[in-house]
């Protein structure tokens, strides 16, 4: 009789176990950005492609020093900032995490600002795999990879770039004919230009 106690008592204590793991897991954190250099021990060889020379030569990798020059101290002024690149209005478009996050806040619109904060990705076995790269992809997407590459990630791709190229933004020219010049078109989304093109399958 006791025994069976037990048992049906152990039973239980395990169920319980399992309710609190179980609100634990899904109470989801965040993953936090690492910074380039992390990406750049792999992504910076050539034999996979050094995505991180393409990048480090984009305007993209400039982007928080931008904030730095005479134009950007100009545009900051008519809105009465005074320090724009210590200045969430303007780092939010500028560097990766949006200026939210001390460990990249001066890196310029790295890796992650496009690929997702990589905590929980950046190891290889959590997102790559020289044997089947489209379960190591849903993988990395599992654990915050955003799902931007190939045709099926049009669509969130053009959010993503949207997100920072849009109209309404304090530096966006006031001239017609410019702005519209600056208006990123579905097609560089789809197809990057050649200086921001870094591929690894093709
Ligand atoms: C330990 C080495 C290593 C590190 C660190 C690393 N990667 Fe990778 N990554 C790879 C390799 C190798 C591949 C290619 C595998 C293949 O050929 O499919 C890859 C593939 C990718 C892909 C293609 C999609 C996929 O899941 O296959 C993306 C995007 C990517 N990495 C982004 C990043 C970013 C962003 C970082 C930094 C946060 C990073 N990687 C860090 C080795 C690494
Ligand atoms: C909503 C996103 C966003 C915000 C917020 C933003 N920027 Fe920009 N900024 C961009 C983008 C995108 C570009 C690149 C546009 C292009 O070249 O097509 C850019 C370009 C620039 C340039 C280069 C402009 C040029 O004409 O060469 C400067 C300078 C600049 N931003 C300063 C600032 C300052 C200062 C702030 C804050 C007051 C700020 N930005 C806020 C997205 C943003
Ligand atoms: C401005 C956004 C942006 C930034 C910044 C960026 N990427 Fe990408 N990356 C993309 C897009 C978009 C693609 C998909 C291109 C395609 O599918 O044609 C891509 C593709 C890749 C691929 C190839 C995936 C494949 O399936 O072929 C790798 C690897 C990669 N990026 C790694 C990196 C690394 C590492 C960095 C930083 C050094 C970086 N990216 C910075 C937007 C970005
Ligand atoms: C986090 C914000 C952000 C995201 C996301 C982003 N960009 Fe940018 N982009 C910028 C800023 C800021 C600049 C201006 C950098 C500078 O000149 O200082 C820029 C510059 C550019 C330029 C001019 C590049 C050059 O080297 O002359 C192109 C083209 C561009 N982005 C395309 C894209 C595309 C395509 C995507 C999506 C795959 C994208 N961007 C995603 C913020 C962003």
């Amino acid at each position: 009789m006791a025994g069976k106690r037990l048992i049906i008592l152990s039973i239980f204590s395990v169920g319980i176990v399992l309710v609190v793991l179980n609100s634990a897991y899904s109470r989801r954190r965040i993953p936090e950005y690492v910074g380039v250099d992390v990406c750049k021990k792999c992504h910076g060889m050539e034999s996979i492609g050094n995505q991180y020379k393409i990048w480090s030569t984009s305007n993209h990798a400039n982007a928080f020093m931008r904030l730095k020059t005479t134009k950007a101290l100009e545009i900051a002024q008519k809105i009465g900032v005074e320090a724009p690149h210590a200045e969430l209005q303007c780092l939010k478009c500028h560097t990766t995490g949006g200026g939210k996050s001390e460990r990249v806040k001066n890196e310029g619109v790295g890796c992650e600002a496009c690929h997702g904060p990589g905590e929980d990705y950046f190891e290889f076995s959590n997102h790559a795999s020289f044997i089947d790269r489209e379960n190591a992809y849903r993988k990395a997407i599992s654990l915050g990879m955003y799902p931007i590459l190939g045709v099926e990630g049009i669509k969130a791709r053009e959010r993503l770039c949207k997100n920072c190229h849009r109209d309404e933004r304090p530096c966006s020219p006031a001239d017609i004919e410019e702005k519209k010049r600056r208006e990123l078109s579905l097609s560089i989304i789809a197809d990057l230009p050649s200086k921001l093109r870094h591929p690894l399958r093709r």
